[in-house]
């Protein structure tokens, strides 16, 4: 087995402490019991601030796609269920180059689970399912600073949130919904519009507390998307209204 890799230069756990975590260290600290209770749900969702190329989330990605197909008896249950338990993980990372991997490192283990799951049940790929799992998977891990809640364009760290309706004359959709990091902890709800880009780089020493953004340095404000509600599995043709 090859050794794992826990840091990339000495330069890089200098600026931006980027360590990261063996996977037998993760494997422990998932074991958790709240954890564990958490992992129990395919929507219960979880939000890793500082996801690195994503140890924690693959991990999780891996368990609930396990609980998933222990809940479907058929492959369109499965597709279902595992998109679902997908759609609950969310990531932020500064670094791009990390983002890169944690997204290839996300759908990798999709896909892998997905191949078991197709074998098991004797049919081929869905195209479409693989389809969706990337607009997932790209929607919900985010280049940005958790700390100024801004990504390298200034922007505001945009996320989605996957909202399964109830069943309707037998057809179960999802809502997708458009927060920012800000509306998510301020609890004000989905935005119809947000802030794209600030005027000025913010300095994240000038003070003690988390850095607001100053309405006055924000240069225009772009319209959220209007999703239309679709079966999960049709999501990766992005339909809007
Ligand atoms: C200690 S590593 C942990 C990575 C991953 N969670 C793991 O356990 O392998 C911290 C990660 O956070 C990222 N990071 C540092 N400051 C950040 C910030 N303000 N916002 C988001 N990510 C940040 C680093 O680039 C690095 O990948």
């Amino acid at each position: 087995m090859p050794e794992e890799r826990i840091i990339k230069s000495n330069q890089r756990v200098k600026d931006h402490g980027e360590v990261f975590t063996p996977s037998k260290v993760v494997k422990l600290m998932i074991r958790q019991p709240e954890i564990q209770d958490n992992l129990n749900s395919l929507e219960s969702t979880f939000l890793e601030p500082s996801a690195g190329e994503g140890a924690f989330l693959v991990e999780i990605l891996k368990q609930k796609l396990h609980l998933a197909n222990s809940l479907s008896s058929s492959i369109d249950e499965y597709n279902e269920n595992s998109l679902v338990a997908l759609s609950s993980l969310y990531g932020i990372e500064l670094l791009e180059d990390n983002v890169e991997r944690l997204v290839m490192n996300m759908f990798g283990e999709y896909f892998a689970e997905y191949i078991n799951v197709v074998t098991k049940y004797k049919v081929g790929k869905n195209q479409h399912v693989l389809d969706s799992a990337k607009v997932i998977i790209q929607a919900n891990m985010v280049q940005g600073n958790t700390l100024t809640r801004l990504n390298n364009d200034g922007e505001e760290l945009l996320f989605s949130e996957w909202k399964m309706l109830p069943i309707s004359h037998g057809v179960k959709k999802v809502r997708r919904l458009e927060y920012t990091l800000n509306s998510i902890l301020d609890k004000s709800g989905p935005v119809d519009s947000y802030p794209e880009t600030v005027n000025e780089e913010i300095d994240l020493f000038s003070g003690t507390d988390i850095p607001e953004i100053d309405p006055a340095k924000i240069k225009k404000t772009v319209d959220s998307i209007k999703y239309v509600d679709v079966n999960i599995v049709d999501v990766y043709k992005k339909l809007v209204q």
